[in-house]
């Protein structure tokens, strides 16, 4: 099972993504964490990304598509894996299908859904204001929609919980309107390919989750 999970900054792609990962014990990639986790680390690829992430602008191809391209090549990927936000432009999106055509045959090839959770800008701001993430796992909670049991550390991993570099109000506009003009166009896009779910992000997140479960065993 290969999944693109698409949507605005904030959608709830994460917070679905590793719903997913859990039940069909596939791996949760997250283009985001990766870039994240070089960042505490102080890498040099970490350095350079931060700088476009706390701008809310996109990392640029170059930095961004072999790193991913080459993490679906591990072993854990045999069996599928999802991806979210990954990919992000259209040309991300064709490098990503230049490499499963070239890897994959038969049913191996290509994506099989990409997931498009849907919710409006106005509901984005309120939730981001509120989100907490963990920086060493990847966990993401939020002060009312979904609150750590440990209070301000993380459940799976002790780690403190932090607001994230980029999601002041005015980077979250900023990088609301890189979506609406880069990413944005993925879904006509994965249209064309007929593999495009939209599901109503705006729900309560077991009930996004419910409604993606119904379409992978539909
Ligand atoms: P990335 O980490 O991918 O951020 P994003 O796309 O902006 O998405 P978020 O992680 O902010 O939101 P999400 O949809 O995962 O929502 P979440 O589940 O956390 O990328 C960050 C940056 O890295 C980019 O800006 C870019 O610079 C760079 N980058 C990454 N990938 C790149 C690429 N491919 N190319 C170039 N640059 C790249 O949920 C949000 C909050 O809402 C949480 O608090 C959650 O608890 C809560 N919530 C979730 N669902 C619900 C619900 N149903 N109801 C109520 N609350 C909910
Ligand atoms: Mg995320
Ligand atoms: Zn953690």
């Amino acid at each position: 099972m290969k999944i693109v999970m698409l949507g605005a900054p904030g959608a709830g792609k994460g917070t679905q993504a590793k719903m997913i990962a859990a039940k069909y014990q596939v791996p949760h990639i997250s283009s985001g964490d990766i870039f994240r986790s070089n960042i505490k680390n102080g890498t040099e690829l970490g350095k350079k990304a931060k700088e476009y992430m706390d701008q809310g602008l996109l990392v640029p191809d170059e930095l961004t598509v072999d790193l991913v391209i080459d993490r679906v090549s591990w072993d854990d990927c045999k069996n599928g894996y999802i991806l979210d936000g990954f990919p992000r432009t259209i040309p991300q999106a064709k490098a990503l299908d230049a490499a499963l055509a070239k890897n994959g045959s038969g049913e191996n090839c290509g994506l099989d859904f990409a997931i498009n959770v849907d919710v409006p800008d106005e509901n984005i701001v309120r939730r981001m204001s509120g989100r907490r993430a963990c920086l060493k796992c990847g966990a993401t909670y939020h002060t009312v929609y979904n609150p750590s049991k440990k209070g301000d550390v993380c459940e799976v991993c002790g780690e403190a919980l932090v607001l994230r570099d980029d999601d002041k109000p005015e980077t979250v506009q900023k990088r609301l309107a890189v979506y609406h003009e880069q990413t944005q166009p993925l879904i006509e896009y994965y249209d064309g390919q007929s593999i495009l779910k939209t599901v109503d992000g705006t729900q309560d997140m077991n009930d996004v989750f419910a409604a993606i479960v119904r379409i992978l065993e539909a």
